[in-house]
């Protein structure tokens, strides 16, 4: 079970005697699958993945609900700033960042979307945000957070014209979404730890620039991550999806598979239950309505 391929990764690289022993992995998160997509199209996987991350229980779930919660709840932490009023760009409408930026809303803060997809864009001028390139945002936000697994996303030339004292957050996999290096290169000198969690940089013009948790996963830094009962969906996944191996060894190509729908309706049915929520289900009459093409014409 991974998170980030980085057994995965590690097994392939250095570990490679271990690779014939292996039936499977399963792989938590968007960053994970990226990493194990490519190596499958390179014919580079030595063995089968399945993709938890892409369940519907996972990530409409986890990563929405999960780390838009976490996410504020880690900058709030390491900062006790005030959210309301304040203009907080989300760079991404992914399944995070949506999650980040329905968040920040609820607050009361001013939420800017950024994005490179033009359908993800619409949909998020349609939820109500502004949207704008990065360059602008960069010039009105107050706080920044990204979530989008890739790098760079907040770099050099949106600090440079970035607003004194703002705060900079990711919540993305790696600590590569806001470019530190360049932060520090802007910067006259090394960073000041001001809070735990909160390293000022002073730049050339006497603007300082609050990089949160060195920008690594602000959620899991300064706060606790996902509460468990959002996370026990995504672990219900992972463990079907290893029983789902285990039952299919041999049977499978060294390939990424999705989780099977009836899975997740499953462990949505129980998880339910588990809220003690009862839903309908189709009478005999409906059933045959729905699956027949003569009926309705
Ligand atoms: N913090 C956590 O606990 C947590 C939990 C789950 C996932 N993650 C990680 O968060 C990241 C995002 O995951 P996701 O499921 O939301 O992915 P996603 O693919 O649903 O969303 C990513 C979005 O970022 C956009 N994007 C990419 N480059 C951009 C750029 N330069 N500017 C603006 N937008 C850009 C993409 O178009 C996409 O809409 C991944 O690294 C994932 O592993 C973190």
């Amino acid at each position: 079970m991974d998170d980030g391929a980085d057994v995965v990764s590690t097994l392939h690289k250095s570990r490679r005697e271990l690779l014939p022993n292996i039936i499977g992995s399963t792989e938590e998160t968007t960053t994970g699958l990226v990493r194990l997509r490519a190596m499958a199209r390179d014919g580079a996987l030595a063995f089968p993945v399945m993709a938890v991350n892409d369940a519907l229980t996972k990530h409409l779930f986890d990563n929405r609900y999960g780390t838009g919660q976490s996410t504020m709840d880690g900058i709030v932490r390491a900062t006790n700033y005030l959210i309301a009023g304040k203009k907080i760009v989300v760079v991404g409408y992914g399944w995070c960042s949506r999650g980040i930026a329905m968040r920040a809303k609820g607050l009361g803060g001013n939420v800017i979307v950024t994005e490179i997809n033009p359908l993800k864009a619409l949909e998020a001028v349609m939820d109500g945000f502004r949207v704008m390139p990065m360059l602008q945002a960069a010039r009105e936000g107050d706080i920044f957070v990204s979530a989008t697994g890739n790098k760079h996303v907040i770099d050099e030339h949106h600090m440079e014209v970035m607003k004194d004292g703002v705060l900079l957050a990711n919540s993305g996999h790696f600590d590569i979404e806001v470019n530190k290096v360049a932060l520090r290169a802007l910067s006259v000198a090394e960073p000041q730890r001001v809070r735990p969690f909160v390293d000022q940089y002073t730049l050339k013009d006497g603007r300082k620039l609050n990089l949160l948790g060195e920008g690594r996963l602000i959620n899991l830094a300064a706060a606790e991550g996902h509460p468990a009962s959002v996370m026990d969906m995504s672990f219900a996944g992972q463990a079907m999806a290893a029983k789902y191996l285990l039952d299919n060894k041999g049977k499978l190509a060294n390939q990424v598979y999705t989780i099977p729908e009836e899975v997740d309706q499953e462990i949505a049915r129980i998880k339910l239950a588990s809220m003690g929520i009862g839903i309908d289900t189709l009478t005999d009459e409906q059933y045959t309505y729905l699956n027949s093409w003569e009926e309705g014409t």
